[in-house]
């Protein structure tokens, strides 16, 4: 029997530079896709695997985030008054319930290895999931669901892959591939920003993970690594060293909405997907794109 994931870490305490001047007072995880913030679908992802303790790594001007997952009460108020009993509902069931988030700050953004590692006495000696709120997914069910029941069959440390053109490896964390069908494979080696010839494969790490508590002693031992940054990469392949890692290419898409393409694109695919706005949204994309080809100023590129 292993050990259930039940707490969840989202770091969130990144200055989002590059969705400047957005995230100058706001931070990016507060970024709409359609009408729900970014974080929310990290959440309501994480509430579908069974997660029942919401950890939060904060930074400066993310105050707002906290106040995200309160009661609101002159709202809910104004709402009741005015008869909006679905949107009250809805909120109210957006809500972790009371005592289930905890919030610590990172105080300076060292990298995503060290906001982790701020976590380490609210996560304390068990398995968490660590999940990325930029990255959002479109599947079914969840992306964290799916490694849950991977994690249920192996144990282990987990980590959500999936295939990019093999040029685009050199932005993000690679994986090397053993034994075993999509759904969870051995992992047998990782490197964070590899040069494409040096890449052990296409397969890239795309911000869900499910970790044993050990990695925090080994981030505390880490150098400074790509960046000059305090990389959970190079924490895991210390990790790696003794225990296993599985991957599961999961069933799905990602949208990395810490980009500003990831985060347009999102926003149409999310759109076209909701019944109360498909039609109406779709119809002004086909006025749109018949008035192509648009003006696009090359040069601006
Ligand atoms: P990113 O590198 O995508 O976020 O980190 P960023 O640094 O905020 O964005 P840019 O590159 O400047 O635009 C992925 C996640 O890790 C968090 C971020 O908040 C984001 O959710 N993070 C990153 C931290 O919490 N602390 C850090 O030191 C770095």
């Amino acid at each position: 029997m292993v050990k259930r994931v039940r707490t969840a870490v989202f770091p969130v305490a990144g200055l989002g530079t590059r969705f400047l001047p957005a995230t100058k007072a706001m931070p990016k995880e507060m970024l709409p896709v359609v009408d729900r913030p970014l974080i929310q679908y990290a959440i309501d992802e994480a509430r579908e695997a069974g997660i029942e303790h919401f950890v939060f790594v904060t930074g400066r001007n993310k105050g707002v985030i906290e106040d995200h997952f309160d009661r609101q009460f002159e709202l809910e108020f104004t709402l009741e008054q005015r008869g909006k009993t679905r949107a009250l509902a809805d909120l109210r069931s957006d809500l972790p319930r009371p005592g289930q988030t905890s919030f610590t700050r990172q105080q300076e953004p060292l990298g995503l290895g060290h906001a982790v590692w701020c976590a380490r006495d609210l996560v304390g000696g068990e398995p968490f999931a660590l999940l990325l709120p930029d990255m959002i997914f479109k599947s079914e069910p969840g992306v964290l669901k799916q490694m849950v029941d991977a994690y249920e069959q192996r144990g282990g440390n987990v980590i959500a892959v999936e295939e990019v053109d093999p040029e685009d490896v050199s932005s993000y964390g690679v994986v090397a591939r053993g034994e075993g069908p999509d759904e969870s494979f051995d992992i047998t080696g990782m490197v964070e920003k590899p040069e494409v010839a040096e890449a052990p494969s296409n397969l890239i790490i795309s911000g869900r993970y499910i970790l044993q508590p050990e990695i925090f002693q080994l981030i505390a031992d880490q150098p400074k690594g790509a960046g000059g940054e305090i990389q959970i990469t190079d924490a895991m392949q210390a990790l790696m060293k003794n225990q296993d890692f599985t991957g599961v290419k999961y069933a799905g898409k990602s949208f990395d909405c810490g980009s500003k393409i990831g985060f347009l694109t999102a926003n149409v695919v999310f759109a076209l997907d909701r019944p109360d706005i498909a039609s109406g949204f779709m119809d002004e994309l086909k006025k749109l794109t018949g008035a192509l080809p648009l003006s696009v100023d090359d040069s601006e590129h």
